[in-house]
């Protein structure tokens, strides 16, 4: 015999056992601003008893809640007009693909047009959904609570899913039901603990009442029977994502799209590391996008000098801090002021990785006069300067921190003498690299004011 179950079909289980009914609720008749949903409903369907759920159509709110709006009839006019309805409603988007448009409203609902809907309305009409669907089936159940009746109302909207083709109907307001149904942390019949099973059983009824409903045949209303709704004072809002936990809050292309134009905002100079070394398919990955840089006359002009042994490290940068003191000496600094100084080449020291951009010269035009070749080497340098700015953000787009030191540049010889360097390399500063030891964040793009300057 198999061990006893944790599992308690008495408190976990929601499932109509005994079975469900959906009635389709007929002869309605149109609903205008200053119908009586309620009586009307209790009207057509007098054999309503407690428990029943009863499923309503959102457009009948949309007619009784002022929310039908007048069009024009002309075609390319109301395609229009509908467009600018969808922006009215549309509180941010998701996704737009040709003519398709995918928003969300300003209660947290996405679907296509901001749920702007023609269908099912008069054609010099255009349907927006009700302001506040939870409050439209809150008011319709109290307004059966005053005629005795005790039911669940889900006002429903037609959807489309992500990942399926295909629409069916959801939940968009509901009172007086739970409108999903945990089983965090319940076993099941084999002892697995349930983690994220949240079913929503308000959704899941609202596409079964659409079964009887459907859409063309003037049938808005259902009633579920059976199904025991408990109130738990959920509300249809409850089953809209957080967009902080939204996975998919835009469209692929728009969410590509946004990376790109972020991707220069994510560098900034990182001086602070995390202990942690930085993986070499990163280094090798960013390295790969700082190279596909521009250069002149199609060349390669730029290598970057990765140190990774920690005694050539050292080496180099006891050398650079020698020569740097050398020279502040000669600027007559006190000793105070050139440990103070030299104390900011610290950062190279205490960095995961070091790289050193160098500027090899390979491919420049030599030229019968000093002036067009020293030209020439300019045209390299920046070349170098837009390859190291690659790196940077080749890095940051990785998550990971650089900070660009200029001390080499200073120090080119000691570079070329400690490292083996041939005599044209120039090296172009030093870039420290880590893993932020703090999120750096996006920074926002530069105030152009007085740096654009239109001749
Ligand atoms: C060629 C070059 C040399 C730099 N040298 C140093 C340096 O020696 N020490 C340092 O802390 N930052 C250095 N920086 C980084 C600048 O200080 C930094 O870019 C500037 O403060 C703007 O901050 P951001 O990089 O976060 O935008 C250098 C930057 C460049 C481009």
């Amino acid at each position: 015999m198999s061990e006893p179950s944790t599992h308690d079909p008495s408190t976990h289980d929601h499932r109509a056992l005994d079975g469900l009914r959906i009635l389709p609720v007929t002869g309605l008749g149109e609903f205008e601003p200053d119908s009586d949903v309620a009586a009307a409903i209790t009207t057509a369907a007098p054999w309503l008893v407690d428990g029943d759920v009863l499923v309503v159509t959102s457009k009948i709110f949309s007619k009784t809640e002022g929310r039908m709006v007048d069009a024009p009839t002309d075609p390319d006019e109301r395609d229009a007009f509908r467009r600018r309805l969808i922006d009215d409603e549309t509180v941010r988007v998701v996704a737009k693909r040709n003519r398709t448009l995918i928003t969300a409203n300003r209660n947290g609902l996405v679907q296509a047009a901001a749920g702007v809907d023609g269908s099912n309305v008069r054609t010099d009409q255009i349907a927006l959904l009700p302001v506040d669907p939870d409050a439209s089936a809150a008011r319709l159940r109290a307004a059966l609570a005053a005629r005795g009746l005790d039911v669940a109302v889900i006002v429903t909207d037609t959807m489309g899913r992500a990942w399926r083709t295909g629409q069916t109907d959801v939940a968009i307001g509901a009172a007086g039901v739970a409108v999903s149904h945990a089983y965090d942390g319940v076993d099941d019949a084999y002892g697995n603990t349930l983690i994220v099973t949240d079913i929503a059983v308000a959704d899941e009824i609202a596409a079964a009442a659409d079964l009887v409903k459907g859409k063309l045949d003037g049938v808005p209303v259902a009633v579920v029977r059976g199904w025991r709704p408990v109130d738990d004072g959920s509300s249809a809002r409850d089953l809209v994502r957080d967009l902080d936990d939204d996975m998919f809050r835009l469209g692929v292309e728009e969410a590509i799209g946004q990376g790109r134009r972020e991707a220069i905002l994510t560098r900034r100079s990182v001086r602070a590391f995390a202990d942690e070394t930085v993986p070499e398919d990163v280094m090798n990955a960013a390295f790969g996008d700082a190279l596909t840089a521009p250069a002149p006359h199609h060349t390669h002009p730029i290598r970057f000098l990765w140190l990774r042994d920690a005694q050539r490290r050292r080496a180099l940068l006891d050398a650079m801090g020698d020569a740097w003191r050398t020279d502040l000496d000669r600027d007559e600094k006190s000793d105070e002021s050139i440990a103070k100084r030299v104390a900011r080449g610290q950062i190279l020291y205490d960095a995961p990785e070091l790289v050193i951009p160098v500027m090899t010269g390979e491919g420049m035009h030599t030229y019968s006069d000093a002036r067009r070749n020293a030209c020439e080497t300019t045209m390299f340098t920046v070349a170098g300067g837009a390859a190291v700015s690659g790196l940077l953000v080749g890095l940051s787009v990785r998550g990971v921190g650089s900070c660009w030191v200029g001390s080499t540049i200073f120090a080119a010889s000691t570079v070329r003498d400690v490292l083996d360097l041939p005599e044209q390399w120039q090296p172009l500063g030093a870039v420290a690299i880590g893993y932020p030891a703090a999120e750096p964040g996006l920074r926002a793009p530069a105030a152009t004011d007085g740096l654009v300057i239109e001749l």
